[in-house]
């Protein structure tokens, strides 16, 4: 029924193991996987005093590490997938929130379904789930599988 899964990644351990169980799901409905990891636009600083003082290759410098990592978190995945013979893509894309480039590139790929942890990086797993999934489920056009 369902043919081609956003799996949207941030690189952590918990991030890992939803991909694992994605891939296994994917494979087992013949379906196709979209990775996406989305980095950081470089901070705005409220005073332009401070953003003078600030160096462009300090810029450079943060958008190549971001696009290393991005590479990084994405490989694991698409790694993972090729082993299984899942057909999977990556994308990177900057944005302040990752919840909209979620939900605009699952609209973007034309994917049926979005697959991801209910938490993350954060510090906070005691919350019910993390910020990103609670707002992918609220503004998501299609389903959204939340893996523990
Ligand atoms: N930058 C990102 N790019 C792609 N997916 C992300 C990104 N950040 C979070 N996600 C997805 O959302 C899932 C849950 O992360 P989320 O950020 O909601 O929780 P958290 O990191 O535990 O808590 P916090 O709300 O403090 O960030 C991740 O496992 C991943 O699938
Ligand atoms: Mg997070």
């Amino acid at each position: 029924m369902y043919k081609h899964m956003l799996l949207p990644t941030d690189g952590s351990e918990r991030s890992d193991k939803a991909a694992d169980q994605a891939i296994k799901l994917a494979k087992s409905m013949g379906a196709a996987l979209t990775a996406i990891h989305v980095t950081p636009e470089y901070p705005h600083f409220a005073y332009e005093e401070s953003a003078v003082r600030i160096p462009a290759s300090v810029k450079e410098n943060f958008y190549e590490q971001s696009a290393q990592l991005s590479k990084k978190f994405l490989d694991k995945v698409t790694a993972a997938a090729g082993a299984a013979g899942v057909q999977c893509d990556a994308v990177s894309v900057h944005n302040v929130s990752p919840c909209d480039a979620i939900v605009a590139q699952a609209e973007k790929s034309g994917c049926d379904m979005i697959v991801m942890a209910s938490h993350g990086r954060g510090q906070l797993s005691g919350l019910m789930l993390g910020s990103e999934t609670t707002k992918v489920l609220a503004h998501s056009k299609v389903p959204v599988l939340v893996l523990r």
